[in-house]
């Protein structure tokens, strides 16, 4: 979604720009755009420069070859759009009246139709649909007013215009300013959305994520909800929401934190995939040692009061992340014995169930910065502290691949995932990753809460920790058996994925990556549902993928497939091999492993099948069309 960085410092701004926005593609964008200012005179009127581009940054980056875009102060951005069309006239920055400001925002000004309204009528003319616009001409007028009180020209005076006119606004936000006449100054402001400030060599920074700052410096401070900063050759000067100057440490980034190459990959998804077996082993070495007892199987960073007392659990989450969580709850529920509920966080945020005591709400998200699911966590915190539940601060845990995000300063407790970073839009090894998280909160419940036998214990934990090396077999294989199948797909227009218990919501993630990179429509269903509704949908141009493994729901998945077979769908099994599976025309096969650990591997053929099929269409895998990797607004 919508990225920001802006730099003041020594050296030209443009290309820092350009780097800088170029480590925040994979967020997602339809277009992008950058502002710089040119100090002219010493001390006095600046030059803004903006250079927007529909499309990818290369087209950005040709406007500012052929155009140049001089200064050593800048803001810049890649668009995701929610108001307006990817239009150049609606890529950031947005400016003024005079065109000495220039604002780049990522969030939802909620109320700019108001704003919008009001400054029409003073005489503004707009030149974008977006909300943003509403920004710069707010502060331009708040400049004037300021101005004409006696205000001088400086640093401190577009701070403080900043800081009033962010008080006009609702909604979620973090934005940059720059203005003209104040060659040395920039102001960012964040609320609800995340913004960092970096101080390099001789330099200060400012972005949506670490990625855009991890090339430059790698000390850094998190900007807290609601802050303003004032950012100039000299220093920063940090306010929070009550105008009242911050002090803080910076914190150095830890980890390789911006975006690494696709190596000899053609896209950074399949690089990704095959980085599974990586997650899996690391995670095994942290949290899966040798020796550890049946009694406290994982090694895990919480301290003995974190567990007291939890009776129920709810995860909240959205997309992948929520396919995660409801493995999760099956294993939280049928392996360690505690009740668990799964939200899309979207729907709890506005209709949570009635409250319960002693439950451990675990929120899960990649990126951490998901608005949703960052919302729902502190909506249910907060009602949580007003109800009087004596565990409130102490009872939320976040899942996360990003330890640096909104979401770790949010909650107390954080599991780390691990994976680093993902940038292929479509979550591969971080989908893993959460997967592995569930499985160790539910081998550690399962000892705690005595809900399952040592033997049961030791079993799970020593068929985890073979994951890693049954990973690596299945995808060399299952690369090469899923680019042959893919061309099987080259006409087709609807998918059926079936699973059942712990594979049901494998067919659920199996469904939404095709969706996600091959446009194709796909749905995801319990297999013994499929009799209800999507049967109806069935034809020999209609490929059933259905998950069968050998447990509990084998024979009633086979019969379920029998049924689609009945008429004419073209089945293709996600199964081990044998006589029991011969009745798929096609089978993607996996190991004979226990029903419980199968999601961990049938997963894979999913996302291996998914990436074939849309690079058989030559579509843009890494940066599908219409989706982002962060999802920052509501
Ligand atoms: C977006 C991404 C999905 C992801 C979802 C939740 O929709 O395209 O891949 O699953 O957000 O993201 P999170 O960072 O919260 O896991």
């Amino acid at each position: 979604m919508c990225g920001i960085v802006a730099v003041i410092g020594s050296r030209e701004a443009a290309p820092l720009l350009l780097e800088g926005l170029r480590q925040l593609e994979y967020r997602g964008y339809d277009s992008a755009g950058l502002a710089t200012i040119q100090e002219v005179e010493k001390d006095g009127l600046g030059l803004l420069s903006c250079k927007r581009a529909q499309g990818k940054l290369n087209n950005l980056s040709s406007l500012v070859e052929k155009f140049g875009s001089p200064g050593h102060l800048g803001i810049g951005h890649t668009r995701w759009a929610t108001h307006g069309k990817p239009e150049e006239r609606n890529a950031h920055p947005q400016r003024d009246i005079s065109g000495e400001i220039a604002v780049v925002q990522n969030g939802i000004i909620e109320n700019h139709r108001f704003l919008r309204k009001e400054l029409e009528a003073e005489g503004v003319s707009f030149s974008s649909e977006t909300d943003t616009e509403v920004i710069p001409h707010l502060i331009g007028r708040e400049l004037k007013r300021m101005q004409s009180d006696g205000g001088v020209i400086s640093g401190s005076l577009l701070l403080t215009a900043v800081q009033n006119v962010t008080k006009e606004l609702t909604g979620a936000y973090a934005l940059a300013v720059v203005w003209a006449r104040t060659p040395e100054a920039l102001v960012v402001a964040r609320r609800q959305a995340p913004l960092l400030i970096g101080l390099g060599e001789g330099e200060f920074l400012c972005a949506s994520d670490t990625p855009a700052l991890a090339g430059f410096t790698r000390t850094i401070l998190p900007m807290e909800d609601g802050e303003v900063a004032l950012l100039t050759p000299l220093g920063i000067e940090l306010y929070n929401a009550e105008g009242k100057r911050q002090q803080r440490s910076p914190s150095l980034l830890t980890g390789i934190d911006h975006v690494v190459d696709k190596r000899n990959f053609r896209h950074f998804m399949l690089k990704e995939i095959h980085e599974q077996p990586d997650t899996a082993e690391l995670w095994v070495a942290r949290h899966l040692p040798a020796g550890l007892p049946p009694t406290s199987p994982v090694a895990l960073p919480f301290d003995e009061s974190f567990y007291q007392g939890i009776e129920q659990i709810q995860i909240l989450a959205c997309g992948t992340s929520r396919h995660a969580g409801m493995v999760g709850a099956y294993l939280l529920e049928q392996f360690a014995g505690i009740p668990t509920s799964v939200f899309y966080a979207s729907e709890f945020r506005y209709s949570a169930p009635p409250l319960a005591p002693n439950t451990l709400t675990i929120g899960v998200t990649q990126s951490g910065e998901t608005a949703d699911t960052l919302a729902a966590l502190a909506m249910e915190f907060d009602r949580r502290k007003a109800n009087g539940d004596p565990a409130f601060a102490s009872r939320q845990l976040g899942i996360t691949n990003r330890v640096e995000s909104s979401l770790a300063r949010q909650v107390p407790n954080i599991l780390d995932i691990g994976a680093g970073i993902e940038v292929g839009v479509a979550a591969t090894k971080t989908f893993l990753g959460q997967l592995l998280a569930f499985y160790a909160l539910a081998l550690d419940f399962a000892a705690r809460k005595k809900s399952r036998s040592s033997d049961e214990i030791i079993s799970l934990s020593n068929e985890l920790r073979l994951v890693p090396n049954y990973l690596r077999s299945l995808i060399h294989r299952h690369d090469q058996l899923s680019e042959q199948l893919a061309h099987r797909f080259t006409d087709t227009q609807d998918v059926i994925f079936l699973g059942r218990g712990i594979n049901y919501p494998i067919a659920l993630e199996g469904a939404l990556k095709l969706k996600e990179i091959s446009y194709i429509h796909a749905e995801g269903y319990p297999a013994g549902e499929m009799k209800h509704g999507p049967i109806a949908l069935i034809d020999p141009r209609v490929p059933v993928i259905s998950i069968a493994m050998p447990g509990m729901v084998f024979e009633k998945v086979l019969s379920n497939a029998q049924e689609a077979k009945a008429r004419d769908a073209q089945l293709i099994g996600v199964a081990p091999e044998g006589p029991a599976t011969d009745i798929f025309d096609a089978l993607l096969p996996l190991p004979e492993v226990s029903e419980l650990i199968s999601p961990l591997l049938s997963v894979v053929p999913m996302q291996l099948l998914s990436y074939h099929i849309a690079a058989h269409r030559g579509l843009d895998i890494d940066q599908p069309r219409n989706l982002a990797k962060s999802v920052t607004v509501e």
